[in-house]
């Protein structure tokens, strides 16, 4: 269904996640090319998208601000050009760490103890959750701006810290354990990646080592846990994939504590496309291959808006 249709492949974006997604969208091309199918490069580089003349479905891995909010989204909604993935209201509640938590709490998601608290510079507000903590900022990805506090006395510093950037965040209940993460693609689970972070921390360095030079994270796909575990959080990541809406594929972070119980983090609706990403070393454990799975997305999503 994909042959004779030109698909614009849409990469970088004007935000902090640029060159990752720039690295997702070189291999999305090539993936596609590959199959023979007419597919072009769009560098985008503002709020503004100039798409090739006759585009028939915009393939989009602009990853958080602009192409994983919900903005390009409706950009695209308003020239009447299909695109790839979430649509535009469930991508907006999924990039929203306060707003999906309330989606997760409602449909019995299971996700760690939290409260969106006010900031305003200079002032420390009262919390409820005790340390350990981690305090988040609402709209960001890739660990920006994530403050892990264990001790009592550090979470007066580190939220005026937040203040200073933040007029809000998400404080969630430090949860000790495995970090997980579940590609979702057309309503149906992918096999567990085990996220093994060098030094215990998932952040920019080791999410991203070939950015900085520092030690990357171990992947083991599928995870090492038993059935009854498996299900459960395969359970869990659906059911947040679900509760936000999310059309196509995603993919959910899930921590899982030593007593073996989930707790959602988050669903990323434009999760990274390179070939050694976490979604497709998922797909590929169950034989789906790359340029499969970018046609596959390619596919479902034509048909489901058009
Ligand atoms: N409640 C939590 N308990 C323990 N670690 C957390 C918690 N929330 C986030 N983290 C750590 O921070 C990382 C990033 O958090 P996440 O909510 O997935 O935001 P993003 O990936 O958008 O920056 C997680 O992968 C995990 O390592
Ligand atoms: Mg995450």
């Amino acid at each position: 269904m994909l042959s004779g249709k030109k698909i614009a492949v849409l990469m970088g974006g004007p935000g902090s996640e640029r060159e990752v997604s720039l690295a997702s969208g070189k291999a999305v091309l090539k993936a596609l090319l590959g199959l023979g199918l007419d597919a072009v490069a769009v560098d985008v580089t503002t709020t503004h998208v100039d798409l090739p003349e006759g585009t028939d479905l915009a393939f989009n891995v602009i990853h958080g601000t602009f192409g994983e909010d919900g903005q390009l989204q409706d950009a695209l909604e308003a020239l009447g050009v299909p695109y790839t993935g979430a649509g535009s209201a469930s991508s907006k509640l999924a990039i929203h760490k306060s707003r999906a938590k309330e989606k997760f709490i409602a449909a019995g998601v299971p996700t760690a103890r939290s409260e969106t608290v006010s900031l305003s510079p200079g002032v420390i507000p009262e919390l409820t959750i005790q340390v350990p903590l981690v305090i988040k900022p609402p709209l960001e990805g890739s660990s920006v701006g994530i403050q892990i506090v264990k001790v009592q006395a550090e979470v007066p510093g580190a939220l005026l810290k937040a203040a200073e950037k933040y007029s809000e965040v998400l404080i969630e209940e430090f949860i000790e354990g495995m970090e997980l993460t579940v590609g979702i693609l057309n309503d149906l689970t992918l096999p567990i990646v085990h996220i093994a972070p060098p030094d215990g921390v998932y952040d920019m360095a080791s999410k991203y080592p070939w950015l900085s030079g520092a030690k990357g994270s171990e992947y083991f796909c599928p995870a090492d846990l038993d059935l009854e575990t498996t299900m459960a959080v395969q359970a869990a990541a659906l059911a947040a994939h679900r509760a936000l809406g999310v059309e196509v594929y995603s993919r959910v972070d899930v921590l899982l504590d030593s007593e073996n119980r989930p707790f959602v983090l988050e669903a990323n609706t434009i999760p990274g496309m390179t070939e050694t990403s976490l979604l497709p070393k998922a797909a590929a454990a169950i034989g789906i291959s790359f340029p499969d799975l970018c046609k596959t997305i390619a596919e479902i999503s034509l048909q489901l808006r058009s």
